[in-house]
């Protein structure tokens, strides 16, 4: 498979399970598409194109032409340029490896990761959040990641790659969404007495488990094991980083009673034990992993030859 071809496949499944729906990302791609045919100048050079079909802008393939043929990856979570000479050094052993699959964002996909964040508006529109109340209180932390992000070493990783003849790519929020509803699905919908038995259902998932057994459980970070969860949400799971504090009173109006997250910051851990909402923090490890591997299920059927070298907390579970 061609690897502009496998990325634009990727963003298609991206956009299955995304939380603003089919609709609403087809009209921001065309208002999109409409701004940048009236820029002029330099506005015009600096354009990225990519924002006029992709409607994820922290996934992309940060080096390669697109025309690179690709069926083994080495897939990894955290990809920088030690894992890029990790690849360098197995390749030379004899390993095949055609190409990096990243989840965490790299390069471009880095410096742009918080204009992924308004996806968390729809997220938690569908626990039952006003959308104008969870715009407003997004804001400032979307450009609080702006500003950290913009002072970063950015494109160190797809220099390396370039340099040692890596096509790479970057699948984050696409993966997130896919985790995302699985969680949703096969968790969030069920009937639990309690807290304890949302982590025995979290350890019958095959990542979880594996995460567990190497000491990486998921735990409750907020609330006890014999408490009742009341609505379970899994908003900490997608939209590109950890949201504002704030979302916390908000869902806790809204009516949420356990929230499942991949990671939860201090601060928003301080307001959960404010508002009374329990929450669970998942393994990230194991969570992201999960994502990539319902990814790589599906490219599968597209390329029946795929495989992978599994690095940087990715572990390869496949499922039917
Ligand atoms: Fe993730
Ligand atoms: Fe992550």
């Amino acid at each position: 498979m061609k690897l502009g071809k496998f990325f634009r496949r990727a963003v298609e499944i991206g956009i299955a399970s995304d939380p603003r729906g089919k609709a609403r990302i087809e009209k921001m791609l065309k208002k999109e598409k409409d701004r940048q045919a009236k820029l002029t100048g330099v506005e015009k050079e600096i354009a990225d194109e990519e924002r006029t079909w992709n409607p994820f802008p922290d996934c992309r393939v940060i080096n390669g032409s697109g025309e690179e043929d690709v069926k083994t990856f080495i897939v990894g979570i955290d990809m920088e340029t030690q894992e890029v000479l990790l690849a360098d050094r197995l390749r030379e052993k004899g390993k095949k490896i055609d190409c990096v699959l990243i989840h965490h964002p790299e390069g471009r996909a880095l410096a742009d990761l918080e204009k992924i964040m308004p996806l968390q508006v729809d997220l938690l529109a569908g626990v039952g959040v006003p959308v104008n109340h969870s715009e407003a209180q997004l804001r400032p932390r979307m450009e609080r990641v702006w500003r950290a992000i913009h002072a970063d070493n950015l494109f160190r990783t797809e220099r390396a790659a370039e340099l040692l003849g890596f096509p790479a790519l970057c699948c984050h929020t696409i993966t997130d969404n896919l985790v995302w509803q699985l969680v949703e699905k096969d968790i969030c919908k069920k009937n639990y007495d309690d807290l304890g038995e949302i982590l025995t259902a979290l350890l019958s998932i095959p990542e979880y488990k594996y995460y567990a057994k190497k000491g990486n459980p998921p735990i409750i970070v907020n609330g006890s094991r014999g408490g009742r969860p009341g609505k379970i949400v899994a908003t900490e799971f997608t939209g590109g980083t950890n949201g504002p504090e704030e979302f916390l009173e908000s869902q806790s109006r809204a009516g949420v009673g356990t929230i499942l997250s991949m990671h939860v910051t201090e601060k928003t851990l301080e307001e959960a034990k404010k508002h009374n909402v329990n929450m669970i923090q998942c393994s990230h490890m194991a969570s992201d992993a999960i994502g990539m591997n319902l990814l790589l299920d599906r490219m599968t059927k597209d390329e029946p030859k795929l495989e992978t070298v599994d690095v940087s907390g990715f572990i390869r579970v496949k499922r039917k």
